[in-house]
């Protein structure tokens, strides 16, 4: 069976129709409309329709950046978008003939990986988005950890800098505002705003376009061609990425981390930082075994190959609160 994935991030939509396998047969992607519910819904369904043409879809599955409730059907809060106790699987289901699930968008980015990717035999797997937020989901023995209410895994929230910069979620110095894409961008936007001669290389990547228009991805590319404040930027984000993960190895004891989002597509300028900082801050580091640090082998497009995949099994085994 076919099924239609839709990752819904803070700041894009990426849908696709995905088979069995995972493998992404058709695919769209559009900017975030993230001033009300209506339009979140609206380039949902439209989506669906035009990935549908001339296929048999038999499921939809949504992957949202915000904390999905134990049936499945709330988007009780999200940081990014303008979803408050949003009643999101009805409201679609009124509109989309076939079965609708909605899951978190990390959670859905680590189903992927578990199942077909970089997390395959895994038994205690940590799964970290790193896009507009930190995403984060836990799969133990192969499922799904949600907690009791549905809301486990939002690791981008616990704080990492008492009294630090402030987070949408209303808490100060969370994790995800000091190893996200828009950590990345708010630094080197500081440093151009600042005049400093290091982000020639950062505004040569904007070439005409307004630097205040500066994404995540224009740092990547700078860093990738050698420019070293970007690399620097990279390397910071890494090392706040390996710190927090220290802690989660502290608290979970897993044995791999699976980075995924658009960040991570900085590779090993991310990920070596990363390493070395789980490495040096991990307790009782040199008396226990390591866990691996893999990249996500779909890497962004984890997410809603994740959540076709999670609708398609939701259809054979209806999501429970466990
Ligand atoms: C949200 C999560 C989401 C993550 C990635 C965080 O700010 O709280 O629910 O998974 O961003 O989109
Ligand atoms: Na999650
Ligand atoms: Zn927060």
């Amino acid at each position: 069976m076919l099924s239609v994935g839709i990752d819904i991030g803070g700041t894009k939509v990426a849908a696709g129709v995905v088979d069995e396998q995972g493998a992404i047969l058709r695919r769209l992607k559009r900017p975030t409309p993230s001033h009300s519910p209506e339009a979140v819904e609206n380039a949902i369904v439209e989506s669906v329709a035009e990935l549908s043409v001339g296929l048999d879809v038999g499921a939809v599955g949504i992957g949202a950046a915000g904390w999905v409730d134990t049936e499945q059907a709330l988007v009780r809060f999200s940081p990014h978008l303008a979803w408050r106790n949003e009643p999101l699987r009805d409201r679609l289901a009124i509109r989309i003939s076939v079965p609708v699930l909605v899951d978190n968008d990390a959670n859905a980015a680590a189903w992927a990986e578990y199942r077909f990717g970089a997390g395959q035999g895994s038994r205690v797997m940590v799964c970290l988005t790193l896009g507009t937020g930190i995403g984060g989901a836990l799969v133990i023995n192969g499922r799904m950890f949600r907690g009791r209410y549905g809301m486990a895994g939002e690791f981008g929230h616990m704080t990492v800098v008492p009294d630090g910069h402030w987070c949408p979620c209303g808490n100060r110095g969370c994790w995800e505002q000091y190893a996200s894409g828009n950590s990345l961008v708010r630094d080197a936007k500081a440093l151009i705003a600042e005049g400093s001669p290091r982000a020639q290389g950062l505004l040569d990547h904007v070439a005409g376009r307004d630097p205040d228009q500066l994404i995540g991805p224009d740092v990547t590319a700078a860093a990738v061609d050698g420019d070293a404040t970007a690399i620097e930027l990279i390397a910071d984000v890494g090392t706040w990425l390996g710190k927090g993960m220290a802690g989660l190895g502290a608290a979970l004891d897993p044995d791999l981390f699976v980075i995924g989002g658009g960040v991570s597509a900085a590779g090993e300028l991310l990920l070596g930082p990363a390493r070395t900082a789980f490495a040096r801050n991990l307790t009782g580091r040199g008396f226990r075994p390591l866990a691996e640090i893999e990249h996500a082998r779909f890497g962004p497009d984890a997410g809603l190959i994740g959540a076709a995949d999670l609708a398609r099994h939701s259809i054979a085994e209806p999501p429970g609160p466990a």
